[in-house]
């Protein structure tokens, strides 16, 4: 089978490489070899691995995907602009796709699907969420039958490797994200790690995947982890938690229908739950399902060659469907609703500095008061040069009374400054 290859950075160079290790096991276990007849790169001049033979490039992908003797496109171009194009022109001349483009994919899966669905190809992308882990055909297949009630994932490597770090080694933010640009954990801009985005459109694939309804990345509230301190971890530790940035999808089930909640913020997590031994770069799912229970995937959510044999898989699969002229079941209805932020209810932690005088706790509780705000618990970490820090632990609140009131400590004077605050991870 001739497949042309769109992108070949990091994963795409990587999957060059297995093909020649593993061409042979392959093509005696589909009775077919698998063969990369051209591939498509923005800079044809640019120094390549030797794994990569410089007579199948070509600066034009439109090339690759009109060659009639080409019958699957791998798509490795990541997130720029003709990445959206290249693919629905491989589905629309009749050439299965596979994609690693989580960007792409978060926002048109459904309108993708339902392209490939009536030329009766596939277009597969288990590479696009959590790299290596091979969730998206178990979601796809193996759960289909499940009454999925809630997904919850660390989907974000350069994240969870700078909270790791700030847990484990107690330095602040700052130095946590040096250290992952230093080891390659954070690229140069590491803007849509750290403001949760690309968690955000890995959830919202996760989503429409584990519950068959469309849910874009527009969909998903997100928060990401700037601003959280060495001193947050502390506190965390002290009450058997760690932090996490966590990507959430859940689904309510009701009479009338069905309600989504598709949400990315970093959470306080119990020490004890399995999320919360995710360490570095390493990537987790744990999903939640009537009949099966609590499972946990688990593996390397990045990194050339784990993603490239997700890729491979994807391509397996494809060749195998193309031959048997089959195709995957992918079900995407168009509708979806969402929980208004109003009816979202957690354990929250808030933290802040307030002058260390009289008659603050009391002004600090009436804002809370105001808010239907209970709190479960109070906690003094310090006290320095007259301000000191106080944490509150709330009992179930509101998340917008929650928005609300910190908007409004804010404001008090006797407030020098409001930290973040953490859902409690239940
Ligand atoms: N890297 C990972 O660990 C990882 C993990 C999970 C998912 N992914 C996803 O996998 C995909 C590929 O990632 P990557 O890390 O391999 O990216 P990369 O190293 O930046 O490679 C991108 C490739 O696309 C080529 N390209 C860009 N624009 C093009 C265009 N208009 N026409 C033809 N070729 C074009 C580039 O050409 P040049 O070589 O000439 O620049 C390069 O070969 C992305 O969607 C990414 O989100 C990556």
């Amino acid at each position: 089978m001739r497949i042309g290859l769109i992108g070949c950075g990091t994963v795409g160079s990587s999957l060059v490489s297995l093909l020649r290790d593993e061409g042979d096991l392959l093509a005696d276990r589909l009775g077919e070899q698998i063969e990369i007849a051209r591939i498509a790169v923005r800079d044809l001049e640019r120094e390549r691995d030797a794994v990569i033979d410089r007579a199948l490039l070509t600066a034009s992908w439109q090339e690759v995907v009109s060659d009639p003797e080409i019958e699957m496109i791998v798509e490795l171009m990541g997130d720029v602009p003709d990445a959206l194009e290249t693919i629905q022109s491989a589905l629309a001349a009749g050439k299965s796709v596979v994609s690693a483009n989580k960007a792409v994919l978060s926002r048109h899966l459904a309108e993708l699907e339902e392209q490939a669905r009536l030329v009766e190809r596939d277009i597969f992308f288990e590479a696009a969420v959590a790299g290596g882990v091979p969730l998206i055909r178990a979601l796809r297949i193996s759960l289909f039958g499940e009454r999925l009630s809630r997904i919850v994932g660390i989907v974000n490597g350069t994240t969870n490797f700078v909270l790791t770090r700030m847990q484990e080694d107690g330095v602040e933010f700052e130095e946590a994200l040096s250290k992952a640009r230093e080891l390659g954990y954070a690229e140069a801009d590491p803007t849509s790690d750290l403001d949760g985005s690309d968690a955000a459109a890995k959830a919202a694939i996760m989503a429409s995947l584990a519950f068959g309804r469309k849910v874009t990345a527009a969909n998903v509230r997100r928060t990401g982890i700037e601003g959280i301190s060495a001193s947050d971890f502390l506190f965390a530790r002290r009450n058997g938690w760690t932090i996490k940035l966590l990507a959430v999808a859940e689904h309510y089930g009701t009479a009338a229908g069905s309600t989504l909640n598709v949400e990315v913020f970093p959470a306080l997590v119990p020490s004890s739950h399995p999320l919360a031994g995710v360490r570095d770069s390493f990537n987790a799912v744990f999903v939640e399902g009537n009949a099966v229970g609590e499972l946990m995937f688990f593996g390397p959510g990045a990194g050339g060659m784990p993603t490239a044999s997700a890729v491979l898989g994807d391509v397996i699969e494809a060749a195998h469907n193309l031959r048997t002229a089959t195709r995957a079941r992918v079900v995407i209805q168009e509708k979806a609703s969402f929980v208004p932020t109003e009816a979202i209810f957690a354990r929250f932690s808030i933290s802040m500095e307030v002058l260390d005088e009289p008659g603050v706790l009391a002004r600090v509780s009436e804002v809370f008061g105001s808010f239907e705000i209970s709190i479960a618990r109070m906690e003094q970490l310090e006290v320095e040069d007259g301000v000191a820090r106080l944490v509150f632990l709330t009992h179930q609140t509101a998340l917008h009374a929650i928005d609300r009131a910190s908007a409004e400590l804010e404001k008090l004077e006797v407030v020098v400054r409001l930290h973040r605050s953490f859902r409690v991870f239940a």
